[in-house]
């Protein structure tokens, strides 16, 4: 399974002291201090923790950025070229929680994309089905939505998650059969639409956890994780990455 990618997400989760000791505690599994693993940590901890990374392996990501490409009279802003200034390595851009309570739309994502890809990070742009829009049947059609912002990008580095909505947090993991139709769907879409310069690589996301991280990293097209709740133990997160 080389060549699988785990990013955790902690979403706003710790504390500065409990965000160095989960670091910390990665830093410690061999599993966990390689450059294929990720973490992406709250934005005010993000400093403290790329200082802490200097010299290992583990990337550090972050999991938004301003859609203002200048400095500037934006407050409360964090742009691209902190993120990049501070050591991240890659962002989280659209995940379903920002879409749901911020409504992001897809000018705004598609300026975030360009504004990170600029700063020189990979961003990770997140796409994912409702509930209700899978029980409707239009859930391609919603993720081809979701993609199209990558037909006005530039070639270069991102990745993409799949993380449908109703199995984050919730426990309920998508079949792998479903899993497996998304990536294909969305690797087919991207192969026609889009321009990245890399390959297309697709992560899972949605109730990640030890148990089940195998069967899915071994799922086809499936390039990795992008791990919420397991991601918070430093142990559940440790066997997820001896997975990759
Ligand atoms: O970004 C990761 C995510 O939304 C999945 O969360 O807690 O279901 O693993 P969780």
């Amino acid at each position: 399974m080389a060549g699988k990618l785990i990013i955790g997400n902690w979403k706003m989760n710790t504390r500065a002291q409990s965000a160095q000791s989960l670091l910390d505690a990665l830093l410690e599994q061999p599993a966990c201090d390689q450059p294929w693993v990720g973490v992406a940590a709250p934005a005010v901890y993000l400093a403290a923790l790329g200082a802490r990374l200097q010299g290992r392996a583990i990337r550090l990501a972050a999991q938004d950025v301003s859609a203002f490409a200048s400095d500037g009279a934006y407050t409360g802003e964090v742009s691209a070229a902190m993120l990049q200034d501070i050591g991240c390595a890659y962002v989280l851009v659209g995940h379903s929680e920002r879409r749901q309570y911020f409504a992001e739309s897809n000018p705004q994502l598609l300026a975030k994309m360009n504004n990170a890809m600029a700063a020189g990070l990979v961003p990770v742009l997140c796409v994912g089905e409702t509930l209700e829009q899978r029980e409707q049947g239009s859930y391609l059609a919603v993720i081809h939505q979701q993609l199209s912002i990558l037909a006005d990008i530039a070639a270069g580095e991102y990745l993409i998650a799949y993380e449908p909505v109703w199995a984050i947090g919730t426990g309920k993991v998508a079949t792998l059969e479903q899993i497996a139709e998304i990536h294909s769907a969305i690797k087919t879409w991207c192969l026609q639409n889009a321009k990245p310069s890399a390959s297309i690589r697709v992560l899972y996301g949605g109730s990640v956890k030890a148990e089940n991280a195998e069967s899915i990293l071994m799922t086809d097209n499936v390039d990795g994780a992008l791990v919420g709740g397991a991601s918070l133990d430093a142990g559940s997160f440790r066997m997820i990455c001896q997975a990759a």
